[in-house]
């Protein structure tokens, strides 16, 4: 079975109670994002982060929000509304289209457990961050009650192994923290 989220399913990621557990702008204040950075969104989804990150960067700043399912990026479209500062990107599933070094940020929310080979994965995101630039992983922590949301148990990664495979792409781990109920959060540098 696919691991990959099911476009038809989408209206679930935009709930009013997800604002409880998965709160775009608490988040994104956690990841301290800047305003004026240039951020890469991989697995933007419909948009869940997208524009809350593109109001962390305002004024000068860009959004570049990727997909590899357009369907979730027409969706996206929909509700971009007064949002200026997002260029909606789609991409392949380790293959970015951004220059080597074009972003200060890349933040990926809820899609690492969704990639087939993450390593891969994130050495595409070292390639398109500039020196210095920062890795932001949000993840479902394992293990998983019958009631509450997110992916199966068997998907989910342990925050170890989103480590260990930041540390093989190429970054040095900056910390791991909890952010809300359900999820954590690692950061690490581009050497
Ligand atoms: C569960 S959704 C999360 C969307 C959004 N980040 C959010 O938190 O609401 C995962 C998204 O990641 C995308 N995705 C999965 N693997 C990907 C990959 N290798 N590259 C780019 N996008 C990917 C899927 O198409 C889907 O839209």
């Amino acid at each position: 079975m696919s691991k990959l989220f099911d476009p038809n399913k989408a209206a679930i990621l935009r709930s009013e109670d997800r604002l409880r557990w998965n709160n775009p702008s608490e988040i994104i204040a956690a990841a301290r994002i800047a305003p004026g950075s240039r951020v890469a969104e991989i697995g933007c989804g419909n948009g869940w982060f997208t524009f809350d990150l593109e109001k962390a960067v305002r004024p000068r700043g860009m959004v570049y929000a990727l997909d590899m399912q357009t369907a979730m990026l027409q969706i996206l479209e929909t509700h971009r509304q007064h949002y200026e500062r997002i260029l909606v990107l789609p991409c392949g599933e380790n293959e970015f289209d951004l220059d080597d070094g074009e972003v200060d940020v890349v933040f990926h929310a809820n899609v690492l457990h969704e990639v087939s080979e993450p390593e891969m994965h994130l050495r595409e995101a070292n390639r398109v961050l500039k020196a210095g630039g920062r890795l932001v992983v949000v993840e479902w922590k394992p293990g998983a009650g019958e009631d509450e949301p997110g992916p199966r148990a068997e998907y989910r990664m342990a925050p170890e192994r989103v480590r260990e495979v930041a540390e093989q792409a190429g970054f040095a781990i900056e910390e791991t923290r909890d952010v809300g109920p359900y999820h954590f959060l690692v950061s690490g540098v581009k050497g």
